[in-house]
């Protein structure tokens, strides 16, 4: 049949997913697939049911397609597509309503606050970092690709950070710090893949490190022990089944700098969030973890591919 490969679009990770986009779309025709790119920010999605297509491939990163609104709309249309329905992705994308979920589920996540465009008053700084500690990451509760998050250390450095991320999103999360290193699991059908670790030369593995430093390093296997190895996995299928994730996806996770008396790392390791469409690019992390099982980027987009028609 006629597959769609939809990417581009409004959201601020719009150049990510062309990129994932044409390389998804590349290995499609590549195996002979009668695949065609599709972008939202010219076409209207009803379009997709005009020209026939059978199934539609998501490749949109952020707001509009990583939210749950085009799986609505092709509900509505009745054409199968990649990855997680409606409530999944939804629930994904919102990085609240994620916490809620895994803390009722009791699986570990940072210890956080939420605060309202509307409500948030500068006074109050000195009390959020009274509760969770004077090392922070602020976040868009609504944002990708780690758009405009920031670290925070003390009042003035967490207004101007809070200032920041309400550009993005009107709610925001302010999260204790976690130092890291920084781990992902991909998620591929019903299993985890390897994990992979991931190394910013600034710290911070942020929009520049994911996309434009050549300096990032990442490890797969990420040299993680057996048993904390088949830990994150576990941890990782949980914590994207709690959020109704489907098909495939990515859970990224923070570990606690500590080790113990015989040197050996020992932290605690903490969920930070989901992605129900990760990144496709040529430095992106599911397309790593799928080469360590011994599948191609090609065999690894038709594997997704061929989970619509189940
Ligand atoms: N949000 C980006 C695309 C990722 O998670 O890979
Ligand atoms: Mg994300």
């Amino acid at each position: 049949g006629k597959v769609a490969v939809v990417f581009g679009g409004n959201s601020a990770e719009r150049k990510v997913s062309l990129a994932s986009g044409k390389a998804i779309l590349d290995a499609l025709n590549h195996c002979g697939i009668d695949a065609h790119g599709f972008d939202p920010k010219y076409r209207r999605i009803c379009e997709l049911k005009d020209e026939k297509f059978d199934r539609v491939f998501i490749a949109l990163h952020g707001r509009g397609g990583e939210d749950g609104s085009i799986q609505g709309a092709l509900e509505l249309f009745g054409l199968p597509y990649t990855g997680s329905g409606v409530t999944g992705s939804a629930l994904s994308i919102d990085k609240v309503l994620s916490k809620l979920i895994w803390h009722a589920r009791k699986l570990p996540t940072a210890e956080y606050v939420v605060i309202l465009k509307d409500e948030f008053k500068a006074s109050d700084a000195a009390q959020i970092l009274a509760l969770i500690g004077s090392e922070v990451m602020v976040k868009p509760s609504l944002e990708g690709s780690s758009l405009g998050m920031t670290k925070a250390t003390n009042e003035r450095e967490l207004l101007s950070a809070i200032k920041t991320a309400f550009e993005y999103d009107s709610q925001v999360l302010v999260e204790a710090f976690i130092t890291g290193p920084e781990y992902t699991v991909s998620i591929l059908g019903t299993r985890a893949l390897p994990s992979i670790s991931m190394k910013a030369a600034s710290g911070f593995y942020d929009y520049f490190a994911k996309y434009q430093a050549t300096t990032t390093q990442y490890n797969c296997p990420s040299g993680l022990s057996n048993s904390d190895e088949l830990y994150v996995q576990s941890l990782a299928l949980e914590a994207f089944k709690a959020l109704q994730g489907k098909g495939w996806g990515r859970i990224d996770i923070m570990r606690d700098r500590a080790i113990d008396n015989k040197g050996k790392p020992c932290g605690k390791f903490y969920l930070l969030e989901s992605n129900t469409v990760p990144g496709m690019t040529k430095t992106s992390l599911v397309p790593k973890a799928a080469k360590q099982t011994g599948l191609s980027f090609e065999q690894l987009v038709v594997h997704i591919l061929a989970q619509t028609l189940t």
